[in-house]
């Protein structure tokens, strides 16, 4: 079974995360969604708001798992015995990060390999810091996330 793991923070899904998660499971016999801990970051919801929000956003996509996990990625990839990680790339500014990511992950475990996906390029303007930001500041979140959790987004970001 060809299982591949989608990582990020996710805080939250938008729809250039669920672009990339349904075109690669149409590649992989399962999609594992896992919400990680990306160190660098405060982030606006809690570990499982975020796995809820995915949960609602997919709507019970056949082939594709949500999961959190709060260790290194590589210990996740052996706990689902995946060796595919696949992540989004939108511009040469996501690459260097992630090229440092992958040689990371690479160094720790030669048999994972990451598989980069381009952004559609209707989404390559959109990350989950610049919804944070319109939500937050009263401005129109539509087309950006699904109709699903726009509401739970607006309403936990405009109490703060
Ligand atoms: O959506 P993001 O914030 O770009 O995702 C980054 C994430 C969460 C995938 C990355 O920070 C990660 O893999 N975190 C888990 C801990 C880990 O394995 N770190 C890499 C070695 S330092």
């Amino acid at each position: 079974m060809k299982i591949c793991v989608y990582p990020g923070s996710f805080d939250p899904i938008t729809n250039g995360h669920l672009d990339i998660i349904n075109r690669a499971s149409q590649h992989f016999d399962k999609v594992v969604v896992a919400v990680l801990v990306n160190s660098s970051k405060t982030p606006a919801f809690s570990l499982e708001e975020r796995v809820d929000l995915i949960k609602t956003a997919l709507n019970g996509k056949d082939n594709v798992e949500i999961e959190s996990f709060s260790g290194l990625l590589i210990d996740f990839m052996h706990e689902k015995e995946a060796n595919t990680i696949i992540k989004g790339l939108r511009a040469v500014s996501d690459f260097e990060y992630e090229l440092q990511m992958a040689l990371l992950n690479k160094n720790i475990d030669n048999d994972i390999e990451t598989f980069f996906m381009m952004t559609n390029i209707n989404y390559s303007f959109l990350s989950s810091s610049s919804v944070k930001e319109l939500a937050k500041n009263g401005a129109k979140i539509d087309g950006l996330v699904p109709d699903e959790i726009k509401g739970t987004i607006v309403a936990k970001l405009m109490k703060k």
